[in-house]
């Protein structure tokens, strides 16, 4: 049984066959899901679906991309929204160099408010960094101490930033790149890292694992990226599957029965 730590699938890419998409999921071997919100919109549609399904949970907040729509008063909104008894974290949010939709100053001050907010929420963060994994270590360092948990969510980063996060007690998560023919950065932190720092994820509908690259995503993907790993460190596939949903349910605060 899996535990896809990052999903999106209030995405409109799962409109026409949501329902039963998502009612396959279970016996497609999926135990549980965290849908991460990217805007307001969103994080109130990740809750509408953990309201609706037993086994999916949210996470509420404002992606990198979206920081230069966001106001002040959005913060109470996610704070009131992070009340919600099935929201177990915030997220996604972080910093994005590679797009820069937004300008940097400001995604790193939003980055912030919602570090602030987590700390106020008494809730763990899932951080998206991409090309600017400096920023986002300095960042998180000065808030290292004070977060209840945080995971590096598809991670993309080096091995030696995944060992400091690791020792400051963050989460990595692994997702569809793991399984790409030309991965490295991936394949070297999924043979190396503590297991028991390891999540694992889809980000459905995005970054479909070979051999579906570049194809829609779903939750019911997310057995290569377990058996992938599993082939990298000469595990079983279960294993991987097994310490993974345990972390998860750890780190988000899910009792698993
Ligand atoms: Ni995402």
């Amino acid at each position: 049984m899996l535990f896809d730590s990052h999903a999106h699938l209030d995405d409109e890419q799962f409109d026409p066959d949501r329902q039963s998409l998502i009612d396959s999921l279970p016996k497609r071997g999926i135990s549980y899901v965290v849908n991460a919100g990217a805007d307001l919109d969103s994080s109130g549609r990740s809750i509408e679906l953990s309201e609706q399904h037993s086994f999916i949970y949210a996470a509420v907040g404002v992606h990198p991309h979206d920081a230069r729509e966001m106001r002040d008063s959005d913060l109470d909104t996610l704070l009131k929204l992070a009340a919600h008894s099935k929201v177990v974290a915030i997220g996604e949010i972080g910093l994005d160099y590679y797009y820069d939709n937004s300008p940097r100053e400001v995604q790193r001050k939003r980055f912030e408010d919602q570090l602030n907010l987590a700390l106020k929420a008494d809730l763990p963060v899932i951080i998206h960094s991409r090309d600017a994994h400096n920023d986002t270590m300095d960042i998180l360092k000065a808030y290292s101490s004070g977060l209840k948990g945080c995971v590096l969510h598809c991670y993309s980063g080096s091995w030696e930033m995944a060992k400091i996060y690791v020792n400051m007690g963050f989460m990595i998560s692994l997702g569809g790149p793991v399984t790409f023919r030309n991965a490295v950065k991936a394949v070297e932190v999924a043979q190396k890292i503590d297991m028991n720092y390891m999540m694992i994820e889809t980000d459905c509908p995005y970054l479909a694992p070979h051999p579906h690259r570049g194809k829609r995503n779903d939750p019911g993907l997310l057995y290569l990226i377990a058996e992938r790993i599993a082939e990298i460190r000469g595990m079983k596939a279960e294993e991987v599957a097994q310490i993974t949903l345990k972390n998860a349910c750890r780190f988000f605060g899910i009792s698993n029965n």
